[in-house]
């Protein structure tokens, strides 16, 4: 028992603790486990007075972006079941060769309907990376399942086969593969075999890894019976908030149609056959990113400039600092960098957020996430996953935007050698504050 009454894992019922609006940070953390105080990420970096000069993501899009949506409200088309959205399922089938799109409302809801398109319940469990973002748990804990947290292969950022094989029982129903910070998982081709051997169903979150391609060439997202993805700001395609869900057979549609939409029946208007979200995409989101999808392969193929940009200019300091994952097509969708310990990645985060430069720590794993803490079940998820633990304390990313040229990514880099080499002159960068607004509106055609 806390000295504030508090005993862990018992007092609260995980659906009713909203600690994050009722309790003061400090309190909130004081009462969690020893393993988390001792591995929680320190408190996020924060620049000098002027500002970021280079953020780690910025959003990326066109005039015909910002046309197509003053069309859309200028012709009343705005809502999920506008012209919009239906020009946009094109597109994304278009590109994946699928014949299955649904736009959703966000990455998280199309998990959601994805992992509802596969039948899960609370006998279930589904096998996902311990390193990567929260709403991929979360969303199988909202269809009943339960979650399986396996650890990274070894030098990857995703879990191989025999991760996924080492924590596979008779209850598991499904595998979610997520090709973290966009690095394409080494084994997807084999995870796609083991999938159909077992019977599993092969979910892949593309939310990093949009337009990613897999060793084999083939785009990520082709490979499972579903994908799902994200449109949030910091995506490489976006509509602000947004999503979608695809599908390789096209058996699929008419279920997933339903689930984005409150459970509505095709034959039927008010009469609903199951409990289902509203997952749907408007239609003012579905304009401003439909033009994008199309120039997917040209965005992603850029991110393949800035990390061989990135990797030229860290090979100096490569024994203090290892670069992601390199796989076949190397195009991340963020660049990311290893220290040799937390301390030092600590402080060359400080050292850079002095000089304006943004970056972003690795995912904390989630199987030691607070929110496994409370409840029945606070303590099945006290397992060790070295690697993704390790990555955690070690591995932060950089700028990683459209609007980066080869120059950016050469001084990122000097302010990076800096630290290692503090006799190294760090010469004043060629970039004001606010140049990628003033960038943004010259893509944009109008006045800053
Ligand atoms: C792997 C992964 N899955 C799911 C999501 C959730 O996407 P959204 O924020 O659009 O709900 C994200 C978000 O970035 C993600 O990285």
């Amino acid at each position: 028992m806390a000295a504030d009454g508090y005993t862990m894992g018992k007092m609260w019922n995980p659906s009713l603790y909203i600690g994050s609006i009722l309790d003061s940070h400090e309190h909130r953390v004081a009462i969690l486990p020893k393993r988390i105080k001792d591995s929680m990420p320190s408190p996020e970096p924060k620049p000098g007075d002027s500002g970021w000069l280079y953020r780690v993501l910025e959003p990326y899009y066109s005039r015909e972006c910002v046309d197509n949506v003053m069309s859309a409200m200028l012709e009343g088309q705005i809502s999920s079941g506008a012209a919009w959205p239906r020009k946009m399922v094109q597109e994304i089938c278009s590109l994946y060769q699928v014949p299955v799109a649904l736009p959703t409302s966000s990455g998280a809801s199309a998990l959601h309907v994805a992992l509802l398109a596969c039948n899960l319940g609370p006998q279930d469990t589904v096998l996902l990376p311990a390193l990567t973002m929260v709403a991929v748990a979360n969303m199988v804990k909202m269809v009943g399942a339960k979650p399986i947290y396996c650890d990274c292969a070894e030098d990857s950022v995703n879990p191989g086969v025999p991760e996924l094989l080492e924590k596979a029982t008779p209850r598991t129903k499904a595998v979610i593969v997520c090709h973290t910070y966009g690095v394409a998982c080494k084994d997807i081709v084999s995870i796609r075999d083991l999938c159909k051997e077992k019977g599993w169903w092969l979910v892949e979150d593309i939310c990093e890894a949009m337009g990613t391609r897999a060793d084999n060439g083939e785009l990520v997202g082709t490979f499972g019976d579903f994908a799902v993805t994200s449109l949030y700001a910091n995506k490489p395609i976006t509509a602000g908030d947004g999503g979608w869900v695809h599908a390789r057979d096209k058996k699929h549609h008419d279920r997933l149609k339903s689930l984005v939409n409150h459970g509505f029946d095709p034959a039927y208007h008010f009469l609903h056959f199951e409990v289902a979200p509203n997952a749907k995409m408007n239609g003012l989101g579905a304009a401003f990113v439909c033009s994008q999808v199309k120039t997917l392969p040209e965005v992603m193929q850029y991110r393949g400039k800035i990390a061989s940009w990135y990797r030229q200019e860290l090979a100096d300091v490569a024994s203090s600092l290892r670069c992601i994952e390199q796989r076949q097509i190397d195009a991340p969708w963020v660049f990311g960098v290893e220290t040799t310990n937390r301390k030092a990645r600590d402080e060359l985060r400080d050292h850079l957020a002095l000089y304006g430069i943004e970056t972003r720590n690795y995912f904390y794993p989630l199987h030691l996430e607070p929110a496994n803490f409370y409840g029945d079940e606070v303590g099945v998820y006290d397992i060790p996953l070295p690697r993704s633990e390790h990555l955690a304390q070690t591995g932060f990313y950089l700028p990683t935007h459209s609007f980066l040229q080869a120059d950016d990514i050469k001084y990122i880099c000097t302010v990076i050698r800096a630290f290692y080499k503090p006799d190294a002159a760090i010469p004043a960068p060629s970039r004001k504050h606010g140049w990628v607004d003033a960038e943004r509106s010259k893509l944009l055609n109008c006045q800053p």
